[in-house]
């Protein structure tokens, strides 16, 4: 039987399924992310976690449960967790792709929207009580028809985002490692290095996982190539841009403004940034519908029960782990490694 903890209360029913299912669980009922310590007593002595992105699942937080076989986070991105150490131990790591795309994508054209009509700016004036009437050279920004949008990392949210552009009449470049057919047959697309999209994009959208590849993708070299009228909208992780170089580029008028979702040192943010009026900030809400988070919160417990039942999890992200497997009937059985003898 076994033994989950969860790190935050799930929306939908999801939780309720877990409970039936399980011997014990554990859900962490403070509306806020556990802290180290709580976090450390929560995973003690269990086969498996749900996480969220706001979870440091470090070396010691995995050496906290010997008997834990699976971590399942609650969203796309799982550079929260230590994928090599859990790897190294033989513990299944799992993420909710796919059911966030369509709301991910929404939310980057809102931000585009956004910095490019200068919406919460209008807002605030409105609300301020400035409007004293029409006039020519009120709040002026940005048309999007025939303007170059440059997506960086055009995988499936990347994607979804050049082909919500249509309506738009954009053109659309990207950065890949691999050719997207999709944009180039339906959009004509360009795939361009990551300097040429930067030179010529008049909008930059990043969607891209953080790893050691990504870390600063975006830095000085990058914003001295970008345009003086290029707005840089981000929905991934923070740290995809040094965060300092963008304040800089900003403030020296390298690039015309930024709409950003994520923060390099999330859920801080620079107040130097706060105090931009040509720059839109959110706070980490790219999946935030209703839709998007049951669905993440199902496709997590279901994730969860699988690895639990020895099945292969449907979003198994460090498939390495199987290969210390050995499959049984009803699926396989795990041979831990032996990591401290
Ligand atoms: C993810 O799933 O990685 C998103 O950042 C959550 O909004």
């Amino acid at each position: 039987m076994t033994k989950v903890y969860v790190t935050r209360v799930l929306p939908g029913y999801s939780l309720k399924r877990l409970k039936d299912e399980c011997k014990e669980l554990v859900v962490n009922q403070a509306k806020r992310s556990p802290t180290a310590t709580e976090l450390l007593n929560g995973i003690k002595g269990k086969d498996g976690i749900i996480s969220l992105l706001t979870d440091s699942i470090t070396k010691e937080v995995i050496d906290a449960s010997p008997q834990l076989r699976i971590i399942a986070n609650c969203a796309t991105g799982y550079d929260n967790i230590d994928i090599k150490y859990a790897t190294y131990k033989g513990i299944m790591i799992t993420n909710t792709p796919d059911v966030l795309t369509c709301s991910t994508a929404e939310l980057t054209w809102a931000i585009i929207l956004a910095v490019a009509r200068r919406i919460p700016e209008a807002d605030r004036y409105t609300r301020a009580g400035k409007f004293k009437g029409w006039a020519p050279d009120l709040l002026l920004g940005t048309e999007l028809y025939n303007k170059t949008l440059g997506i960086i990392g055009a995988g499936k949210i990347g994607t979804e985002v050049g082909l919500k552009s249509k309506g738009f009449g954009m053109k659309i470049v990207y950065t890949d490692i691999k050719k997207n057919q999709i944009l180039e047959q339906t959009l004509n697309a360009k795939k361009l290095s990551l300097t040429k999209l930067v030179k010529i994009s008049d909008f930059i959208t990043i969607h891209l996982p953080l790893n050691s590849k990504t870390y600063h993708l975006l830095s000085c070299k990058e914003f001295n190539l970008t345009k003086p009228s290029a707005f840089l909208i981000n929905t991934s992780r923070g740290k995809v841009i040094d965060e300092s170089a963008l304040v800089e580029a900003l403030r020296l008028g390298k690039i015309k403004g930024a709409g950003l979702d994520v923060y390099e040192n999330e859920p801080k943010i620079s107040d130097v940034l706060k105090k931009l009026d040509n720059v839109v900030l959110l706070p980490h809400i790219g999946s935030a519908t209703q839709s998007a988070r049951i669905k993440m919160a199902d496709l997590a417990v279901e994730n969860l029960l699988a690895g639990l039942k020895g099945k292969i999890p449907p979003n198994l992200v460090n498939k390495e782990v199987l290969k210390n497997k050995t499959p049984v009937a009803e699926g396989f059985s795990l041979r831990k490694k032996r990591c401290n003898s």
